[in-house]
């Protein structure tokens, strides 16, 4: 079966470095997929190179089979790919639902929505991701975890059916992460492919069913968490024996 996206040899260069280099996966529809690696390790790059912020030095990216390499962002967006940014950016002085109606208006659907429509999807919207009772606060007013969330669920009003998050957990305690794992999984649900970018190895194990650790912009490790987690290779680029000896009990 052809994968939902597909990428080949993708390379990006700054200046004569390669921050991305060679780097060849696919993931299937449905798939929750994390990304894994140290600062600096590609992670980031690689995933603006997905949703079109970067064109490409090298290689092929294709959706559904057809190369969308070079592909304007918003265009890549339209064909149904969301993301969220590791640096936070929404409309501050908006309510958190008239931000979350921004992203239903400019959605995947060719065609904008009626703003009745988009408010509707807004709402749905902050449901799922646990902010509905939040929805006519201005977005100044939010706490961290709730404006990580928000972030998301821009995302989702856009109705990607592939999701890109970089490091919406970065900065959340144990109790706040368990919050956000649960609305992953149900943005999951409603049958959106997700790929994760986390530092935080409980939410690669609690919610991926495979995980690719990227190291000086090339694939280290695609396979399964509790394969890839053991990898020595990956325990020397990345997790450190600190982590190593925790995960074998000691
Ligand atoms: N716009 C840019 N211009 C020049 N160099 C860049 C740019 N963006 C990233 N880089 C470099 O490319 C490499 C990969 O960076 P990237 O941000 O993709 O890493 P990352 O894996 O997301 O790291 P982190 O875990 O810290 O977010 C780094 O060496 C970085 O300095
Ligand atoms: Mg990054």
């Amino acid at each position: 079966m052809t994968p939902q996206l597909d990428l080949r040899n993708v390379t990006k260069r700054f200046g004569g470095v390669a921050a991305v280099d060679g780097v060849t996966f696919s993931i299937a529809k449905g798939e929750i997929l994390g990304v894994i690696g140290p600062n600096g390790a590609g992670k980031t790059t690689l995933l603006n190179c997905i949703s079109g912020v970067y064109r490409l030095d090298g290689g092929d990216i294709r959706w559904h089979g057809v190369s969308i390499a070079g592909l304007a962002p918003y265009r890549v967006a339209r064909l149904g790919v969301g993301r969220t940014f590791q640096i936070v950016k929404p409309f501050g002085s908006m309510t958190v639902r008239e931000n979350v109606a921004v992203g239903a208006l400019f959605g995947s659907d060719s065609e904008r929505p009626p703003l009745r429509a988009a408010f509707d999807r807004a709402d749905s919207v902050l449901e799922l991701v646990g902010l509905r009772m939040k929805a006519d606060l201005p977005v100044s007013a939010l706490t961290i975890p709730d404006r990580k969330r928000l972030e998301v669920a821009r995302a989702v009003a856009t109705r990607p059916k592939l999701l890109l998050l970089d490091e919406v957990m970065a900065g959340l305690n144990n109790v706040e992460i368990d919050d956000a794992l649960e609305m992953v999984r149900a943005v999951h649900e409603t049958g959106v492919t997700v790929v994760l970018i986390e530092h935080v190895m409980r939410v690669i194990v609690g919610v991926c069913e495979r995980v690719i650790v990227l190291d000086l912009g090339r694939t280290l490790a695609d396979g399964q968490p509790d394969v890839v987690l053991r990898d020595e290779r990956v325990i020397q680029a990345y997790l450190g024996e600190r982590y190593a000896r925790r995960l074998r009990g000691g």
